[in-house]
């Protein structure tokens, strides 16, 4: 273009030569573009060749060839001056030289010569690039020497004015490579020189400069920014390779125990990390749960101190690019008091015996808590008031001994509560009952419920009839209770007392083995002995007072008047006795006691009615009203007895009365003796008369048995064919056995009377009762007691003619 533009601006000079080289000349300036106005450019005086006053003679004129006016003339002084300020790129742009033209006409004569302005070019323009800023954009990591072209800049100035050189600011990374273009033109590349980071120097700021080669030079920047790419280059970094913590026991789950966060110098998807386990165990997997996004920790299950004490969890942190970062979290789980101690029986003795001596060991246990430390240190404790305490052995282990002696009888079982109890906070306890038995001992004998007993029993009883019974009870248990019962020896009135009574060995219950006679035997004691079965047993007695009651089985006895009526009495009334005259008193006795002895006297019958009556307390008999002539001599009365018993018993007495004239009781004394004496005699010659009886008796006896053992002998063959005939059976024998398999049990009382003195002073005693004999009569018939005197005699000879009587029917 220059080159064009050269050639037709000289060429257009040349045709413009030819055209007026006849009548002008041509004359040539220069001025540097940018002067002041008014500056000068030329003097043309000396190219017209005329001096100043023909010029301005000649009115001289400047007239511009272009459509701008750029020079003026001064005609006084030929000077051709710049009108404006010339801006040689704005004239001419971009042609060189740059040449402006005008001509200068003179009037007489006309004159034309041309004026050439070459407008010199001047350093004023800077460099110029096309935009202020140029962004580049690379990748982190490109290698060096990599090359990145700039954009050129623009110097409207020329030649050397234009662009020289470029410069770059100072920099880490860039260098620039200034070329050239085959036309001269530089141009300029940005050469990586240290490889660039973006996580180091994300943006990168340049200032690229271009430089002209003017006088003085100027220079146009440009900013280049570039932009580092990011590129994976950087894996995930946790801050901590190693978390050390602490949670306790039984957190609850969703609890946040930490948060790993791992960064990544990366943008980005590369810097995205995703946190998650890495290998590890399944007891970490059931405890724990990470949030994969947020890196937290979070509890998920149970964390049990007993099971796990620590977890190691390796997590891993990967980014986008698949770069990954591990760490290590290491919880420590802190023990939480929530295991209770509990409490293992090792051995027990149970039963226990209640003699067990204190320290004897019960029972032996040991306490065990999981948890550790002050959580785990247990100490046990049981109820107060128990005859046991606590021995602490080594290693957790107690011993339950006895402390007090024991008594089964007071408390047989113990239920012993072992409180364990650690020392956590909380504190957990648990409990165990031990049931500790005590076992018997035969400590206790056997205790009657009365210190004595009194029993009562009708006379006449059934024998075997239950008395009473005794009941003696044994604190202790099973045979040291078992109580059996026994009597003492003793006497009753010379008998053994076991033929009285019996006990039964297991009930206590007191039997009379005979029939008893309250008239005999009022009361008597046995000694009642009660005896356990422990080992060794223990015994212990009591006093049984029998107490026979009375009953009514005795008939009054009329002691005067005597009633065998061999010597009828006769009391005497002298016939002039007055009324209320007491004549007699009937003495009855009754061997009954109480109330079944009280008598009262009644006259059943009487000679002459009206004339006597009987005392009904005291039995007096007396006269009722004076006693006349008419009255017989002779009187008799039946006086009746009665006691007062239930059923009454009753006899009678007959009473004969004498009335005489003139009679009184001094005489009847008199009477009454040589009487006596003649009873006396009578007595004698009876008593011969049964000794003699007796022997002869006796004597008839043996004859008989001697003749009897004879015809036995001889008759032996005939006596055992004709055997029917019962042997040893007679007339009374079966009788007896009958009443005594009745059970009602008759006997003969036999007494022994004495009478002395007169009537009326006639005492009675009893003398020793007589072995009771069983009798032939029907018991409790009445007044058929066998009174005899001298009754030893008597009864031995009713056995003999008993005997007699069994000899007679054989
Ligand atoms: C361009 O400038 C640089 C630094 O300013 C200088 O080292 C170099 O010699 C220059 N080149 C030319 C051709 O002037
Ligand atoms: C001991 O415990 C047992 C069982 O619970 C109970 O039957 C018994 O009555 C208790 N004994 C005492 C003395 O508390
Ligand atoms: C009657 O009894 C009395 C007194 O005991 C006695 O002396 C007398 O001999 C008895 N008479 C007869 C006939 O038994």
């Amino acid at each position: 273009m220059e080159i064009h533009h050269n050639n037709k601006q000289g060429w257009s000079f040349f045709l413009y030569l030819c055209m007026c080289g006849a009548i002008c000349e041509s004359f040539h300036y220069s001025v540097p573009e940018e002067r002041k106005s008014g500056s000068l450019v030329a003097n043309v005086l000396k190219d017209l060749k005329i001096d100043v006053k023909e010029l301005s003679v000649r009115r001289p004129w400047l007239v511009s060839k272009s459509t701008k006016q750029y020079f003026q003339l001064d005609p006084h002084s030929g000077n051709v001056l710049l009108k404006d300020k010339i801006d040689r790129e704005a004239v001419c742009g971009q042609n060189d030289p740059c040449v402006l033209l005008s001509e200068i006409v003179l009037e007489n004569p006309l004159q034309v010569h041309r004026i050439e302005v070459e407008i010199e070019d001047v350093n004023d323009n800077s460099p110029q690039f096309s935009k202020k800023e140029f962004l580049l954009e690379i990748p982190e990591q490109t290698l060096t020497n990599t090359r990145f072209p700039v954009e050129s800049a623009e110097d409207l100035d020329k030649g050397e004015n234009a662009v020289q050189n470029y410069t770059l600011n100072h920099n880490d990374h860039f260098g620039l490579d200034v070329q050239s273009h085959p036309g001269g033109s530089k141009y300029a590349e940005l050469v990586l020189q240290k490889p660039l980071d973006r996580e180091k120097d994300p943006r990168l700021f340049l200032i690229l400069s271009a430089v002209d080669g003017g006088t003085p030079k100027r220079t146009g920047t440009a900013n280049i920014i570039i932009d580092v790419l990011d590129v994976n280059d950087n894996a995930p970094h946790f801050p901590q390779s190693l978390y050390n913590l602490k949670i306790m026991e039984n957190t609850q789950p969703n609890t946040l125990v930490t948060k790993v966060e791992a960064t990544d110098l990366d943008l980005g998807p590369n810097a995205e990390i995703t946190y998650s386990f890495s290998q590890v165990p399944e007891n970490v997997l059931r405890s724990f749960k990470l949030n994969k996004h947020t890196g937290e920790l979070i509890v998920a299950g149970v964390i049990d101190y007993e099971e796990n004490r620590n977890y190691a969890i390796s997590i891993k942190a990967t980014d986008g690019g698949g770069l990954s970062a591990y760490c290590k979290v290491i919880v420590e789980v802190e023990d939480r008091n929530d295991n209770a101690p509990e409490v293992t029986l090792t051995s027990l003795t149970s039963p226990l015996p209640e003699d067990s001596p204190p320290d004897t060991i019960v029972a032996l246990f040991s306490t065990v808590d999981r948890d550790s430390g002050e959580n785990g240190r247990t100490s046990c404790t049981i109820q107060a008031n128990l005859p046991f305490m606590l021995k602490v052995a080594e290693n957790n282990y107690y011993q339950l001994v006895t402390q007090q002696p024991l008594d089964r009888e007071s408390v047989s079982e113990y239920n012993i509560t072992i409180t364990a109890t650690d020392r956590g906070f909380p504190r957990l306890t648990s409990t165990r009952i031990i049931n500790v038995q005590i076992s018997d001992v035969n400590d206790n004998a056997p205790v009657f419920e009365k210190s004595t007993y009194e029993m009562q029993l009708q006379e006449n009883n059934i024998p075997g009839l239950l008395i009473g019974l005794v009941q003696a009870n044994d604190l202790d248990t099973e045979q040291n209770a078992k109580v059996t019962y026994s009597l003492l020896p003793g006497k009753v009135s010379s008998q053994p007392v076991s033929s009285y009574v019996s006990i039964n060995s297991e009930t206590g219950n007191l039997y009379a083995i005979r029939s008893l006679d309250y008239e005999q035997v009022k009361d008597f004691q046995v000694t009642v002995r009660a005896v356990d079965s422990g080992s060794p047993p223990l015994s212990f007695q009591v006093m049984v007072r029998v107490v026979i009651m009375d009953e009514n089985d005795n008939a009054p006895f009329i002691l005067y008047p005597l009633q065998n009526g061999t010597s009828p009495s006769n009391d005497l009334v002298p016939r002039g006795a007055e009324a209320g005259y007491l004549v007699t008193k009937v003495v009855a006795v009754d061997r009954d006691s109480g109330q079944n002895s009280w008598l009262s006297y009644e006259l059943l019958k009487a000679t002459e009615p009206g004339l006597f009556s009987v005392g009904a307390q005291n039995g007096e008999v007396k006269t009722m009203r004076p006693i006349n002539k008419r009255d017989t001599l002779k009187q008799k009365l039946i006086i009746g007895v009665r006691d007062n018993g239930h059923p009454p018993q009753s006899t009678s007495a007959t009473l004969s009365i004498l009335l005489v004239d003139g009679f009184s009781d001094p005489y009847m004394k008199m009477v009454d003796i040589p009487k006596e004496e003649v009873v006396q005699e009578e007595d004698r010659n009876l008593t011969m008369y049964l000794v003699i009886c007796l022997a002869v008796i006796s004597f008839i006896f043996l004859v008989s048995v001697l003749v009897f053992i004879a015809i036995k002998i001889q008759k032996r063959r005939k006596f055992i064919e004709t055997s029917t005939l019962n042997f040893p059976v007679g007339p009374n024998f079966p009788e007896i056995c009958g009443d005594v398999d009745a059970g009602s049990l008759s006997r003969a009382y036999n007494y022994e009377v004495c009478l002395a003195g007169g009537s009326l002073n006639s005492e009675f005693r009893f003398l020793r009762p007589l072995f009771p004999v069983f009798s032939v009569e029907p018991a409790q018939s009445q007044g058929a007691q066998r009174i005899s005197v001298g009754t030893q005699d008597l009864s031995s000879d009713a056995e003999k003619t008993e005997l007699m009587n069994q000899v007679r029917i054989i």
